[in-house]
Order: structure tokens, then C-alpha cells, then sequence
């Protein structure tokens, strides 16, 4: 039997690597993310809002902690069931953006502190909820990280995750480099049975709606520089996945979509 949390701490260590030599990921890609985000959730609601409402309808639940708020969106979307929010962000460009998204909406914004810092390094507090949405794929020591969850949180830990479909390039990338775990990456399944290894037996709801994110690359060489530091991978083994999957287009750019769903995983601490 695999350790999923060694093999989770294997791929969450070479994304925080890549991150940290890349800087600020995030200054000059914040303003797009956070309009994707808004476009997005104008769609309409999903499983994990839609479950966070009726999670929230219990008026004992006064404070959450929004890990990875982003550009703030989830942070607001708490701020207005009423909830007090502690939006932790270590990226200054996401931070300067949520800042602005939750100034233009002053009735919300008193109810929201923004906390420069990362989990689970930064202690902010105890809250009545935990809530973390595609912040953990840097968490490159899971058990602490989930210890930490369970430690700082009263009432009820939500993770928002991504659930990748087997033809997913990463979910494919991830199984050519781990075949004994063959849905690798720091993604849903992974998780899950990193949480069932320590005890955990969470509730999870998958969204209905795909992921629509895509990712672009202006050349092949840039997908490969960028994706093999990411999985630690030699690059000659994601250039031909790149292109014997036909994701390289004929002026040479690189469009990858993301194959897959959110899954919303939720447990007692
Ligand atoms: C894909 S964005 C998700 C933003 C927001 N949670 C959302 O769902 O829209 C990932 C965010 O997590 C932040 N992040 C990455 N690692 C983190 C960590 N260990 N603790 C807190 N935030 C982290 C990044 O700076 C980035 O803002």
C-alpha cells in the first residue's frame, strides 16, 4: 500500500520549490484571476457555496478563517451570511487585489481582517470554521498542515479541492511519475486517502460544473520549463506528453485545460 502523505508531501514540495523560485506568482496575474473568479461565480451557485450556506445557517458559527483568500472572494461571500472573516494570503499581489475587491463593498469589509502569512506556518487565531480553497497544493508537510486544521479550528474544517479526471494532463503527468499512486498529484484522491491514513473520515460533495480553467503557455518550451519544476520531472518526458496529447497548437502556443471538478471535503476537527 502507498503513503498517500508521503506521496502528497513528494509533489507539494517540488510546487512549493518552483513557487518560491518563481517569486510572486501572482503580482502580475491577480487582477485576471480574481475577474475569472467573479465570471465564474456570476454562472450561478455551486455544491460547495450552496453547502457552506446551510453549513453557515447555524447562527453559532460567528468567525472563519479563509486560508489562500485570493482575491477575496470567499472572504466576502462570508462576510455576507455575517460571519467574520480572516482573510490569510501570503502573496502580496492577491493581497493588494482583495483589498480592493473587499473595499468596494464597505458594509462587508467591516467584517473582514486580511492576515499576511502562510499556512500552517502562520498561527491567526482559533476559529469556529476553517475553510481553504486551492490553497493546499503547497502543503509540504500534510500531516502538520491537517494537525494544525484540527488544533486552531472549534467547529468544522472545509477543504474546496481539485478532483482531476483520469485524461487530465497533470492527473496523467502525475501517474507516468508515481505509477503505485496512479492518480498522484497533490489533488481530491490523494487527499482523501491521506485523511483516511490519519483517521479522518470526511464528508465530500463534489461540484457538479467543470473546472474552466485553462492554462497557457507562449511556447512549448515555456510549458515544459514551467510544468517539469512544478513535478519535478525531466522535461523531455513533459514535452512529449505536451505534444503526443496535442496540447501544442500550430503557432507553437501551449493551451492545457484542466480536466476535472472541485471537490468540497469536510470534517470535524
Ligand atoms: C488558486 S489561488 C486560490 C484563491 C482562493 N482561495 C480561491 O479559491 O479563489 C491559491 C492561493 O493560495 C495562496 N497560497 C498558496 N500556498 C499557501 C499557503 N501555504 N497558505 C496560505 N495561502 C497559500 C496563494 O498565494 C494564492 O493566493
Amino acid at each position: 500500500m502507498i503513503n498517500a502523505i508521503d506521496v502528497w508531501n513528494r509533489f507539494a514540495r517540488e510546487r512549493r520549490g518552483a513557487a518560491s523560485a518563481e517569486g510572486d506568482y501572482w503580482l502580475s496575474k491577480a487582477k485576471d484571476y480574481s475577474r475569472l473568479i467573479d465570471r465564474r461565480w456570476a454562472e450561478g451557485d455551486d455544491e460547495t457555496r450552496e453547502f457552506l450556506k446551510r453549513l453557515f445557517a447555524d447562527r453559532s458559527l460567528r468567525s472563519v478563517l479563509d486560508i489562500g483568500a485570493g482575491t477575496g472572494q470567499w472572504s466576502l461571500f462570508f462576510a455576507r451570511l455575517g460571519v467574520n472573516a480572516t482573510a490569510l494570503e501570503p502573496s502580496a499581489g492577491m493581497r493588494a487585489v482583495l483589498k480592493e475587491n473587499i473595499a468596494a463593498d464597505p458594509a462587508s469589509a467591516r467584517r473582514i481582517s486580511v492576515v499576511e502569512g502562510r499556512w500552517p506556518e502562520t498561527d491567526a487565531g482559533i476559529f469556529d470554521v476553517s475553510f481553504c480553497s486551492h490553497a493546499m497544493y503547497e502543503w509540504d508537510d500534510l500531516a502538520a498542515a491537517i494537525a494544525a486544521l484540527r488544533e486552531r479550528t472549534r467547529r468544522r474544517v472545509v477543504l474546496a479541492i481539485r478532483a482531476p479526471y483520469a485524461d487530465d494532463f497533470y492527473a496523467r503527468l502525475a501517474a507516468f511519475l508515481c505509477p503505485e499512486a496512479p492518480y498522484a498529484g497533490t489533488d481530491f484522491p490523494l487527499l482523501q486517502a491521506a485523511l483516511f491514513q490519519l483517521g479522518i473520515f470526511a464528508d465530500v460533495c463534489f461540484e457538479s460544473r467543470d473546472t474552466a480553467h485553462v492554462r497557457k503557455f507562449d511556447t512549448v518550451d515555456a510549458a515544459v520549463t514551467a510544468i517539469r519544476t512544478r513535478f519535478g520531472a525531466d522535461g523531455a518526458t513533459v514535452r512529449e506528453l505536451i505534444v503526443s496529447e496535442g496540447y501544442a497548437e500550430p503557432d507553437g502556443r501551449v493551451r492545457i485545460p484542466m480536466r476535472g471538478k472541485t471537490a468540497c471535503v469536510s470534517f470535524k476537527p
